[in-house]
């Protein structure tokens, strides 16, 4: 028995790093899954992980901005279990750069998977929930939403949005018993937090500071098996009266200053 038996959940980005993470444990829980990933390769091996595992998923390889290529999936999830509970909006990019040195491009990019995708998302999915009288639709935002590192004002901004934007739907939804939430990860171990090639967790500066300075209280980087059961929690029958709220989880670093 798993506290999401019975369930279907889409989940983006689901190739690698938190969507696999995610895709792995509502599997284990009992929700059947829909991994929405670019990389055809990654997602069709999560697929065959989770089916060697006995849980029931299926691949689809696509670029989520695609509103029409994402509307056509959402139907084909319709039409093989019947109906969504959760949509996991959790793929992005990240492309560092200053508002002194970025490029339009790159913010448009940014803006676009990291926050226009959440919304085309949603929007695919909420009639089918309005239908049911039941979802949930939990998103992945970033501390970087609400405190800067300096380097990287676009993905900062969309996570910023992420949060204005469950607040917006829980408000819409919430007379359909759609719950609408958010989740903060701070530093995670994923493909993501290699940047130029290194992974930013591993370098001296880091360990340094946020692991033995303690700028990361509980003393240690994040993993993505740290954060996919706060997303588990929030699809399960143990969130049921909160929405609009973006759960941190950081080892504590919003925590000190
Ligand atoms: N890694 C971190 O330290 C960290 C910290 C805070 C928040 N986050 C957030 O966690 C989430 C997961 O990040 P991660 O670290 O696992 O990243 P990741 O880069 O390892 O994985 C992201 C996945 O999304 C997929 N993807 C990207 N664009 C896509 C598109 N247009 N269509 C379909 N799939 C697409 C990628 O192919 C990849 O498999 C993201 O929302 C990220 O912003 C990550």
């Amino acid at each position: 028995m798993g506290i999401l038996d019975g369930q279907v959940a889409i989940i983006t980005g689901a190739g690698q790093g938190l969507g696999k993470a995610v895709a792995l444990e509502f599997a284990r829980e009992g929700s059947a899954v829909a991994l929405l990933e670019l990389n055809s390769q990654n997602v069709e091996a999560v697929r065959a992980e989770i089916e060697a595992s006995g849980g029931e998923a299926r691949a689809y390889a696509l670029d989520i901005t695609d509103y029409d290529a994402y509307a056509k999936v959402v139907e084909d999830v319709v039409a093989w279990k019947g109906k969504i509970d959760t949509l996991v909006n959790n793929a992005a990019i990240a492309i560092y750069g200053t508002i002194l040195n970025d490029t339009l491009e790159n913010w448009r990019k940014q803006i676009t998977v990291n926050l226009e995708a959440v919304y085309m998302g949603s929007k695919l999915v909420a009639p089918h929930m309005v239908k049911q009288e039941y979802g949930r639709i939990i998103s992945v935002a970033s501390i970087q939403g609400f405190a800067s590192s300096g380097d990287a004002g676009a993905y900062n901004a969309a996570k910023g949005g992420i949060l204005a934007y469950t607040k917006s739907m829980a408000v819409e939804l919430g007379k359909y018993n759609i719950l609408v939430n958010a989740v903060a990860p701070g530093f995670m171990r994923t493909p993501m937090s290699f940047v130029n090639g290194v992974d930013e967790t591993t370098l001296p500066d880091f360990i340094d500071w946020y692991v033995e300075k303690g700028k990361v209280p509980l003393r240690r980087t994040g993993f993505p098996e740290d954060v996919s059961g706060t997303i588990v929690f929030l699809a399960s029958s143990y969130c049921r009266y909160m929405t609009g709220q973006l759960l941190v989880v950081d080892g504590g670093v919003m925590s000190t200053f």
